[in-house]
């Protein structure tokens, strides 16, 4: 398929979905959210796909926001809903998708930016990184999960902060807070984000997906469920292949080869 407002390639244990708007700091219009919704569809009928990483192309943005030139044009306020009902919708695609999501932040995550940063698994930071949530100088809020999102991850207070200021925080200040697991120099940070994906896509898929699945569910309930949830899934892994591959492995003292059976 072609596309105008992304790149997506794909390589041995991973797939890169790269924004590709950089005169506007790869600014999301709804061509390029159109484009990510059929990029995903793509990366989900390959199946193959051990991880996706996403990226923003040039050397100063990951994603500036949403494209401020359209929202300024945006009619009313059930069109406004419109737009960040959709945008929540592919952002909690990609937080839902069964294999990795590894963000590759390389500059500006604003805005949508970093509410799409957000709806990762897992965030890489060049030391360049700059997170925020400028909508408040634009009179407005963030739309794409940032009020919902951050707040889990830092705490209340420390999101409304970020998001009551418009301040931005830098890779280290994002590492501390925890929404950043590390911080690399620039020129390594694709290498760094396509090793992660290769190391993640050894690891037993059903088992990762799993993880994935009952973290983020168990963060939506309380501890009781939560761990009724993670011993389900527990249980549910014996059936798999890759459970006795894995601990027959062990014992032979040999490295697993796992088929995500
Ligand atoms: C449209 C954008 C843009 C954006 C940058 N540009 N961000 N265009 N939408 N979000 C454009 C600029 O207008 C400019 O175009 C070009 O990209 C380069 O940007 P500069 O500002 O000249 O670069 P610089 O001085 O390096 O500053 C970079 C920046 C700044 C700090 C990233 O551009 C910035 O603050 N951008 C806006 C960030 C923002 O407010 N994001 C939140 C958007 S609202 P020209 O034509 O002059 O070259 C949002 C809501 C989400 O995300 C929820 C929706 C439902």
């Amino acid at each position: 398929m072609e596309f105008n407002q992304i790149t997506l390639e794909m390589g041995d244990g991973w797939t890169l979905l790269t924004i590709n708007r950089p005169t506007v700091m790869n600014a999301l219009n709804q061509e390029t959210l159109r484009e990510i919704e059929q990029a995903l569809d793509q990366v989900e009928a390959q199946k193959k796909t051990g991880a996706l990483i996403l990226a923003g192309a040039g050397e100063k943005a990951f994603v500036a926001g949403a494209d401020i030139s359209e929202l300024r044009q945006l009619q009313s306020a059930s069109d406004a809903e419109r737009l960040a009902s959709w945008g929540q919708r592919l952002f909690s695609r990609l937080e839902e998708m069964p294999i990795p999501v590894i963000m590759a932040v390389n500059g500006y995550a604003l805005g949508g930016g970093f509410e799409l940063a957000l709806s990762g698994d897992i965030l890489l930071a060049s030391e360049r990184a700059q997170f925020g949530l400028p909508e408040i100088h634009l009179g407005v809020m963030p739309g794409y999960g940032g009020t919902q999102r951050l707040v889990r991850l830092v705490g209340k207070n420390t999101a409304k902060y970020y998001a009551m200021t418009g301040e931005r925080m830098d890779a280290d200040t994002a590492l501390q807070l925890g929404i950043v697991q590390k911080v690399v120099p620039s020129a390594d940070l694709l290498q760094e984000a396509k090793g992660l994906a290769a190391q993640l896509t050894a690891q037993a898929p059903i088992a990762l997906r799993y993880i994935k699945q009952t973290i983020n569910q168990g963060i939506e309930t309380d501890l009781r469920t939560g761990l009724q949830l993670e011993a389900s899934s527990f249980g549910l892994l014996f059936h798999t292949q890759d459970r006795m591959e894995g601990m027959n492995a062990f014992l032979e003292k040999r490295k697993p080869s796992f088929r995500g059976e």
